[in-house]
């Protein structure tokens, strides 16, 4: 028998609750054309009808004015007939949409862009919506989850988008679900520095005072993960293990010279424990931000003013586990934060530094009835996403009550089928806990749901024989 879990308890409620909102039975989305739930945590994000194939963003930005002239074209596949569509969008002025080339009608609608083709889209078809758009993008500040989307500098920009920050600098589906290849075409005066994800595609192109670059991320990605940084940066290049890794920084912060090394090394050290790198570029991007975070933007991740070993591993750690692995929704945040925090205590205890077991045992310590155990780390709530105690910390000491039961052995030997079986797609926990069953051949589920759905402290695990 299918054991229920709470994600697909809860997704299977979501449908129905679809199903009754919709059209009568019978006037059902045809074949092929499932209905995704919302995300229980961003409602709003996301869309029906279509799957984005790539993006092609077109950017040209001015840091003294912080004015953003953009075209966005967005290829995507119709699952059903599409006689309008939506877009999350929350960003400039729009100036024009096309589809398929010709003109579209369009209203904005809170963070909805409806467009409208001329021509109805015939299910099955891949079309392309051009958006023409210009002004200043203003990021979100949001009372618990703080700053994000896309956030102006003194010297340029920089754009960090997780959660649900994309739509602040392009239109998209912003669907977990829904990843796509992207291409960057950044115009600044010449001079100024562009970097995304991925790779540069050619050299700069000069024009009028105004450069060109070009960056390409052929691999999906989830929109949240998506990132140009815009500026005054000093930019070191090599080749480690034969991975381009490209790392950048503001020289008005400090530097230090840590960053591309620690890429270098963290990747080496991962891709031993966790199987093959899946991107075709590595580094990073130190900048002053002033949001008190990093983000582990898909190839090249974002830190803050400044970072420290421990930080890079952290973030690289999410290349595997977030970035190529991905949350369905983002109840299930802890995939990203568990994964990437336990990574933390194995380069640490490799590294001269305190024992995984003692991290583990101090935590535990916390009385029951501490706060610490407050929220149940399987669903911490919109609010709660990135809480440290209960996401980061508890979902890491949920991984090593996983790792205590069924052995090191069967326990990183799931960590590398985790990262390969499901690649580039999307999870939830009942994925996990299906795969450590598989692996262990164990019952799981009293394990999982101590840890994960209870909002308590849960009891030590038995060790495995
Ligand atoms: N995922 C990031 C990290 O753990 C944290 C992002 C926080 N984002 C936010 N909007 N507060 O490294
Ligand atoms: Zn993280």
């Amino acid at each position: 028998m299918m054991r229920r879990t709470r994600a697909t308890a809860a997704a299977s409620a979501a449908a129905v609750l679809l199903l009754l909102a919709g059209a009568p039975a019978g006037a059902a989305a045809p074949a092929g054309a499932a209905l995704t739930p919302p995300d229980p945590y961003f409602p709003l994000g996301g869309n029906q009808g279509y799957d984005v194939r790539h993006y092609d963003l077109d950017l040209d930005f001015t840091p003294a004015s912080h004015l953003l002239d953009a075209r966005a074209t967005i290829t995507a596949s119709a699952d059903r007939p599409l006689a309008s569509f939506r877009l999350d969008y929350s960003g400039p002025a729009v100036q024009e949409v096309l589809v398929d080339g010709r003109a579209a009608a369009y209203r904005r609608d809170g963070q909805k862009l409806t467009v409208t083709p001329a021509r109805p889209i015939r299910p099955g078809a891949v079309f392309g919506v051009v958006v023409r758009y210009r002004g200043t993008p203003e990021r979100i500040s949001d009372p618990a989850l703080g700053d994000y989307g896309w956030i102006n500098t003194p010297d340029g920009a920089v754009a960090l988008n997780e959660p649900d920050g994309a739509r602040t600098w392009y239109p998209l589906n912003d669907d977990l679900r829904d990843k796509a290849t992207y291409t960057f075409r950044i115009t600044t005066p010449t001079g100024v520095t562009a970097l995304a994800n991925g790779e540069p595609a050619g050299p700069p192109q000069t024009r009028d005072g105004r450069t060109t670059v070009t960056w390409q991320m052929r691999k999906p990605m989830a929109g949240y993960l998506s990132m140009v940084a815009i500026g005054d940066f000093r930019v070191t290049r090599s080749t480690d293990g034969g991975l381009p890794n490209i790392t950048a920084y503001d020289p008005t912060g400090s530097d230090d010279g840590l960053l591309h090394p620690a890429t270098a090394q963290a990747v080496a050290w991962e891709r031993k424990r966790f199987g093959a790198y899946p991107f075709d570029s590595t580094g990073g991007i130190i900048d002053q931000v002033g949001v008190g975070y990093a983000l582990e933007t898909q190839s090249r991740p974002v830190y803050d003013g400044g970072t420290d070993e421990l930080t890079v591993v952290h973030e690289i750690a999410h290349q595997w586990y977030g970035d190529s692995v991905t949350p369905s929704t983002w109840r299930d945040i802890w995939l990203n934060e568990g994964f990437a925090t336990y990574t933390e205590w194995l380069w640490q205890e490799d590294h001269g530094g305190p024992t995984v077991q003692q991290v583990f045992d101090t935590y535990y310590e916390t009385p029951a009835g501490d706060p610490f155990w407050n929220l149940e780390t399987g669903d911490p709530g919109r609010d709660e996403m990135f809480n440290y105690d209960a996401v980061y910390i508890r979902g890491a000491m949920t991984l090593h009550a996983l790792r205590t039961t069924i052995g090191d052995r069967d326990f990183f030997d799931l960590l590398r089928t985790w990262a390969r079986t499901h690649r580039y797609g999307t999870v939830d926990t009942g994925d996990l806990l299906r795969l450590a069953e598989k692996i262990s051949h164990r019952d799981l589920g009293p394990l999982f749901d101590a840890w994960l759905h209870t909002a308590a402290k849960p009891p030590l695990p038995t060790p495995a024989r």
